[in-house]
């Protein structure tokens, strides 16, 4: 089967693999359907998350069919229609049990980390049962893949770490998938004000359409001078971080009011200053987490209720043998006009 394979920093190719085989009786083998790209990978690719070794298929999010079910498999059969947490989960270690899946003794953001991932033709999901979800009938699949990773994470590492709050001022500080998907999230606590900043006019035009108040270009660094002009030099009272960048954390810090929440959401692979000598008497609270998507179910049933539309997220579409296009395309938003890619593997 094809699948992109991560070959050392800055290296990726599609490859010749075997097909994924059952491990242990709590697996499926999912025959993927529509698989995407995230910001993640794109700094594995850069070299930015040292645990992923060479030769390991990327991906962590999807949607696909039931190809096989291992014997202790209850809640799947052949043929189901299936959505991928990129976090897997066995449902019964302490951190499970806290709701906190990310760190799941044995589970955890494993798929196209630690064991092979989703863009591919085939995939192994250990712990099946609690790592894959029923799709509802007669729902966009294209749309699902958004709940595997891009909405959890918007909404849990976003909008919840940061407790979004009725009346709030907030700034989002990258118009990728994530910072969209916490903009879209965000507004069920009905803040008065959300700014959000990015370095792409078309990625701030999508985010004015989906709800934005105010948007700003921070090519010219003049985003955290304008935000403290527009807030009477109070700042925000939650500033997102879903970059993973010095640059933009530092907008965070530049930016947050007293008693402000800075909830950070992007993968960081340099470090940071803490400005403590600026922040020590401000009562902020910093908050970091990897997505535990225990809110896949519910943002689900909001959903297919009509209440939060991913769609507007998904801008390309590619067969998994243009994978490497859809890299490029995702990689450079501007002139492309790129969020999502969908790529579809069978
Ligand atoms: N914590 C988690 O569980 C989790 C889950 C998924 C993704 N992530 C991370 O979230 C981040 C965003 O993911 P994505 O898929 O939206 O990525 P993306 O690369 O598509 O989006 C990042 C956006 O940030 C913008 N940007 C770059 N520098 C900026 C700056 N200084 N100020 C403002 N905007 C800037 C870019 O133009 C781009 O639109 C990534 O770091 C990704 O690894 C974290
Ligand atoms: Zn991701
Ligand atoms: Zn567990």
């Amino acid at each position: 089967m094809k699948a992109l394979v991560y070959r050392g920093p800055g290296k990726i190719a599609l490859e010749d693999k075997s097909k994924p085989k059952i491990e242990n009786p709590t697996d499926c083998i999912v025959r993927m359907v529509t698989t995407t790209i995230c910001g993640t990978d794109l700094h594995i690719r850069k070299g930015d998350v040292a645990t992923v070794e060479p030769g390991r298929t990327l991906g962590h999010e999807g949607v696909g069919m039931i190809e096989e079910a291992g014997s202790a498999v209850a809640n799947f059969r052949v043929n189901d229609k299936v959505l991928i947490s990129c976090i897997t989960s066995c449902g019964k270690c302490d951190f499970c049990k806290n709701k906190m899946y990310s760190h799941c003794l044995v589970g955890g953001w494993r798929l196209g980390h630690t064991i092979d991932g989703t863009q591919a033709e085939y995939v192994r999901v250990p712990y099946a049962d609690t790592s894959l979800h029923p799709v509802p009938a007669g729902v966009d699949e294209e749309a699902v893949a958004m709940f595997s990773d891009v909405l959890p994470t918007g909404f849990e590492v976003g909008a919840l770490k940061g407790q979004v709050k009725l009346g709030d001022t907030i700034a989002i500080i990258g118009a990728g998938p994530i910072g969209l998907a916490a903009l879209l999230t965000a507004q069920f606590y009905f803040p008065a004000e959300i700014i959000v900043v990015d370095l792409d006019d078309y990625r701030l035009e999508v985010a004015k359409r989906l709800g934005a108040s105010k948007t700003l270009n921070d090519r010219n660094h003049e985003a955290v001078n304008a935000i403290l002009h527009m807030t009477s030099q109070k700042g925000v009272d939650v500033a997102i971080e879903a970059v993973g960048t010095p640059e933009a954390f530092n907008t965070c810090q530049a930016i947050i009011a007293a008693g402000g929440h800075i909830a950070n959401a992007g993968v960081h692979g340099k470090s940071v200053s803490l400005h403590l000598e600026k922040l020590w008497d401000k009562n902020i609270t910093l908050t970091t987490a990897l997505v535990d998507t225990f809110t896949i179910p519910t943002l689900l049933k909001l959903f297919v209720n009509g209440k939060l539309n991913p769609s507007q997220l998904i801008t390309h579409h590619f067969d998994l043998k243009d994978i490497l296009k859809a890299y490029e395309v995702f990689e450079n938003p501007a002139g492309q006009h790129s969020l999502k890619v969908i790529i579809k593997a069978h």
